[in-house]
Parts: structure tokens; C-alpha cells; sequence
């Protein structure tokens, strides 16, 4: 027996072990913290990442310069995320961060920047900007997401919205690496265009010919046929690109299609979370008298009331249950878990489930009756 077969032969008996003994899936995970004290490095499953700088880019979004270790990371295509993972008061939380930097830059000088809005209630944004401080640890995954340029030749229409900017900017600067970026024209929504950020990399992108628009949605509003009829190229040559919160993707996409962009061109990541539809706005009505929510392997059970629009993964953290989670809004699976009863909403593809056992992800599923989850 090869070595690699002999080694899948153990892991699943050693899994069932460590848990047995350790009630964590692995040994090297249990041996985690002990050995990070001394070796602040090391991670069983993620790549450390130094921290090289901290930058603000205005008062709410701040980037950050990471040097992951070169052997582990490889690099990736512009547009992609990374989960990052931090411990927070004795807790590891991961989250999922967009590349802004290019993957040239990675190439060249072996960094990678996220550029991060501070969410004022969250766990982990407003840690970060405080601890991670030049040359501590960090750890992140490999990249991750599709949200990537499709290499066909045509004019890129890019539209962002707030941070929905961090993806969009990877991709216009790996196209002025690869002086590809003449036919590119971005429109980027912001609630004060007095305070975008990001200056250093707007000016070089419009040096090499990047038309690049502005626009305050408390003036302007968002994206509209007007915006498409000032554009250099006719609609129907453009592909596009979008990235911000669901209705805006939604609004957007209704515009291009009505202008004659195909729907098979139009590329679109969320951020912020999907749709925002309740419950009884979609005209579900099971939910009125609320519904009781089970957790098998904790053995916990807590009722919902109507109107209750928290996700199954919030009802789940807010019984102190730990269910692993990144991005929060649908994107990198890391929440799935299996549903052993109960309907659920779908709250990206706005579709209610049967009530039979499936995998679901937790950060986008709301309960429509009695659900039973594994957890
Ligand atoms: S946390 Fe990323 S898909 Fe649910």
C-alpha cells in the first residue's frame, strides 16, 4: 500500500479518535493553540500571512498588506476572496475578504492587500484594525469565488457599490498590468464622493486610460439607461461586472438586460447580503405563528416568533452554538450543514426547500416552519 493510501486508510478512524478524546476533528487541531503560543504561524489548515501594513483609505475602509507564506499560497485571479481567520476573545472566527491588489503584485513582490469596511457591530472588522499590527500573523485560505474576468475581448463595464469596489479593483488593475484596460469604464456608487479612497490607485488606472466615474447615490441615485447611453461603446458590446449589495445588482441587471446587454454577459458578486425580502413579504404566511427550531447534536430547541428574519445561522450563534461560518452571505460554503426536516427559505434564490433532509447553508436559510438542523 502507497503511503498517501496507507494515510487515507487512518484518517478517518484518527478523526473519529480525536473527537472521541478531544471533541475537535483532528489532533493537530486540539495541539492548535498550544503550539501557536510559541509558533504564532502555525495553523493546521490555513496559510499564515504576515502583516506588512495597515493603511485607512477613509474613515470607514482600511486596507491591509499581507505577505502570505509563498510555499502554501498560490496565487490567484483577480476578483477572488480569501477566508481570513482571527481569534477573537478565545474564539477562532473567520470571515471572507476580497482581494484589491492585483495577482501581478502578488507575482512580483508576494503581497496581497484586502481592503476591508468596518462593520460597526461586527466581530472581527473592528478587531482587526486594532490588532493587526506590522509583522503579527494572520491566516488565510486559498482563494477562492468566481466572480472572475471571462478573457473574452469586449468592452468591461464595471459598476461597484461602496466596498462592492474591492473585487472590481483587482480586476482593472490586473488589466493595466496587462495594458488591457482602454476599453474599461468604471461607475462607482458611493454615498459621499468626497470620501472614496483608494486615490493612488484611481489616478494610475485613469493615467493609463481607465474611464472612471463617480457618483454620490444620495444625488444621483443608482445605475441607470442614462448612465449606459453616456458610455463610449454601444450597450449591447459591453460585458459587465458588478459588485454591491442585492438590490443594486438587481436594479443593475434589469437596466443592462432592457438595454440589450445578453444576460450570459453580465457577471455580478454580492456584497452586503443578497435580498432583503421577509418572510411575509414574498407572501409566505407559515411563519405567523413562528416555529420551533432544533438542534440535534446539541440537543437544543428555541422558538422563533413571527416576523423573526433572523438566518438559521444567527438563530444558531445567538443560542451560543458555533457553527463555522465565513462569508456570511452565500458565497464560500463554509456554513453548510445538513437539515434533517423543515422547510427553509433560500434567501439567494428566493425559493422555499422541501422538507426533507438536504445540505443547506445556514447564512442564507430562514426557517418557513419547524426545522430540524444536525448541529
Ligand atoms: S458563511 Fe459563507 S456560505 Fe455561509
Amino acid at each position: 500500500m502507497s503511503n498517501v493510501r496507507k494515510m487515507a486508510h487512518w484518517s478517518a478512524p484518527l478523526s473519529k479518535l480525536a473527537h472521541w478524546l478531544t471533541n475537535e476533528d483532528s489532533f493537530s487541531n486540539y495541539l492548535y493553540p498550544i503550539a501557536s503560543i510559541f509558533r504564532p504561524q502555525t495553523h493546521p489548515d490555513l496559510i499564515p500571512a504576515k502583516v506588512i501594513s495597515l493603511v485607512w483609505q477613509n474613515k470607514n475602509i482600511y486596507t491591509l498588506t499581507l505577505k502570505p507564506k509563498r510555499s502554501q499560497f498560490r496565487n490567484f485571479l483577480a476578483g477572488q476572496f480569501v477566508l481570513l481567520e482571527t481569534e477573537v476573545n478565545g474564539r477562532r472566527l473567520q470571515r471572507s475578504f476580497s482581494i484589491s491588489s492585483e495577482p501581478d503584485a502578488y507575482e512580483r513582490h508576494g503581497i496581497i492587500q484586502l481592503s476591508i469596511r468596518v462593520q460597526e457591530h461586527g466581530k472581527v472588522t473592528p478587531w482587526l484594525c486594532r490588532n493587526a499590527v506590522e509583522g503579527s500573523y494572520l491566516h488565510i485560505s486559498q482563494a477562492q469565488g468566481a466572480f472572475t474576468d471571462s478573457k473574452r475581448i469586449a468592452p468591461k463595464l464595471y459598476i461597484a457599490a461602496g466596498s462592492g469596489i474591492t473585487p472590481v479593483l483587482s480586476m482593472l488593475l490586473q488589466a493595466h498590468d496587462k495594458h488591457d484596460q482602454n476599453q474599461s469604464s468604471l461607475l462607482y456608487f458611493v454615498r459621499d464622493s468626497s470620501d472614496t479612497g483608494f486615490g493612488s490607485e484611481f489616478k494610475r488606472l485613469r493615467e493609463q486610460g481607465v474611464d472612471i466615474r463617480i457618483f454620490s447615490t444620495p444625488e444621483s441615485g443608482y445605475f441607470t439607461e442614462q448612465h449606459l447611453q453616456s458610455l463610449p461603446h454601444k450597450a449591447e458590446c459591453y460585458e459587465a461586472y458588478i459588485c454591491g449589495p442585492g438590490t443594486m445588482i438587481e436594479s443593475c441587471k434589469n437596466v443592462l438586460t432592457r438595454s440589450g446587454i445578453d444576460e450570459q454577459d453580465i457577471y455580478f458578486e454580492y456584497f452586503g447580503f443578497p435580498f432583503t425580502h421577509t418572510l411575509q413579504e414574498t407572501g409566505d404566511t407559515s411563519s405567523v405563528e413562528g416555529h420551533a427550531i432544533s438542534f440535534k447534536r446539541s440537543g437544543r430547541q428555541v422558538h422563533c416568533q413571527k416576523n423573526d428574519n433572523r438566518t438559521l445561522l444567527q438563530i444558531a450563534e445567538n443560542e451560543a452554538l458555533s457553527p463555522l461560518s465565513g462569508c456570511r452571505i452565500g458565497v464560500c460554503h463554509q456554513c453548510a450543514c445538513k437539515k434533517i426536516s423543515g422547510r427553509i427559505k433560500n434567501l439567494r434564490t428566493n425559493t422555499i426547500s422541501d422538507s426533507g433532509p438536504e445540505e443547506i447553508q445556514l447564512c442564507i436559510s430562514q426557517p418557513v416552519e419547524d426545522v430540524a438542523l444536525e448541529i
